[in-house]
């Protein structure tokens, strides 16, 4: 339809995706084969008989553990730097397709360093796609550290130790840092020292927050981690005051409306709090969280926002244009996107 071939044209900009939750099944199978990674044996979760179990399991996740359980194994098979150029790359190909001209790119470098993989053989990898995507697609992108907030305080902060210390923040290699993983019993004040290391020393912060969590995980983000973006941040219609601060201040939220169907955060796309957003003035940005896993890339998200929602051309491009200015990029590329 012409408003599905506006939407594919519509220059997009993609702020919350996690580059190992876009492995897909064949690749993860194909992967744990050349790499020798072994995988749970069928017999205990029949869900790794094939690709094709493993697709129709992620049709069922009751919860967000219950994806992370999943999102875990899956990555252990990415071994080698050309692992991760490779994943990266195709996902970079793949957001080009759906028209999307500027990625921010979550990793979670403990999820790979646990297991025995250098930090610095993920980086290289991530950026060798960088620069060749740029090259091939013009599609511009920063990478986005990430920690796990189910792991400990200490080991968050060797890991950005590490990133800081191979100078990766202020060389641009990477734009800033994130929080993931399990919210609920994880606040983010548990990551308050390293988030106010990193404002001093300029670096992006956002975290993810209000997705199974209540508003008070958004408002302890940004009062106490001062973070400048909130992923998901679903939850925060919870707590009006909160919701007219966030418009006031422009801050973005990114807003990824098929992982929180997957994951069970709302029964159904039209339970968003879209149309709040829009009337109140909020902005946001449409994403994919984890495509490989959730069922669709980043237009898919759009198309089901609009099935859901109808919205109008003009609300599409104030939309738009909040995920532009909303982005980590210079000026003289935000200029040339909108
Ligand atoms: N929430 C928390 N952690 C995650 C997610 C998410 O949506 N995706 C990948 N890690
Ligand atoms: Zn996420």
């Amino acid at each position: 339809s012409s408003i599905h071939q506006f939407l594919h044209e519509l220059p997009k900009c993609e702020h919350h995706l996690h580059i190992e939750g876009s492995l897909s099944p064949n690749l993860l199978f194909r992967l744990a084969s050349v790499n020798k990674v072994s995988l749970p044996d069928p017999s205990s979760d029949p869900s790794f008989e094939s690709p094709e179990a493993l697709t129709s399991r992620y049709e069922r996740f009751t919860s967000l553990d219950d994806f992370l359980h999943y999102y875990f194994i899956g990555m252990s098979v990415l071994i080698t730097a050309s692992d991760f150029e490779s994943l990266a790359y195709e996902y970079f190909a793949r957001a080009h397709a759906d028209g999307v001209q500027h990625a921010e790119v979550f990793f979670d470098p403990q999820a790979h360093t646990q297991r025995g993989i250098a930090y610095t053989t993920v980086v290289s990898g991530l950026t060798a796609a960088q620069k060749r995507a740029e090259k091939d697609f013009g599609i511009t992108s920063k990478f986005i550290l990430c920690f796990l907030r189910h792991l400990s305080a200490t080991d968050a902060e060797v890991t950005y130790q590490e990133a800081v210390a191979l100078g990766h923040f202020s060389d641009g290699t990477i734009a800033g840092i994130g929080l993931d993983s399990s919210e609920v019993g994880f606040p983010p004040e548990i990551f308050r020292e390293i988030y106010a290391s990193a404002k001093q020393a300029g670096i992006r912060r956002t975290a993810h927050a209000g997705e199974e969590g209540d508003a008070s995980y958004v408002q302890r983000s940004l009062d106490i981690c001062h973070t400048e973006r909130i992923d998901h941040g679903i939850r925060l219609v919870e707590d009006e005051a909160l919701v007219k601060r966030i418009a006031k201040d422009r801050t973005l939220i990114t807003m990824c409306p098929l992982s929180n169907v997957r994951l069970r955060c709302v029964s159904k796309v039209a339970d968003l709090p879209i149309r709040r957003f829009l009337d109140e003035g909020v902005r946001f940005s449409i994403n994919s969280d984890d495509p490989a896993y959730f069922g669709g890339y980043i237009l898919d998200n759009y198309c089901a926002v609009q099935e859901a929602f109808g919205l109008s051309i003009k609300e599409w491009k104030y939309i738009a244009d909040g995920a532009i200015e909303g982005s980590w990029c210079d000026d003289e590329r935000k200029k040339v996107l909108l």
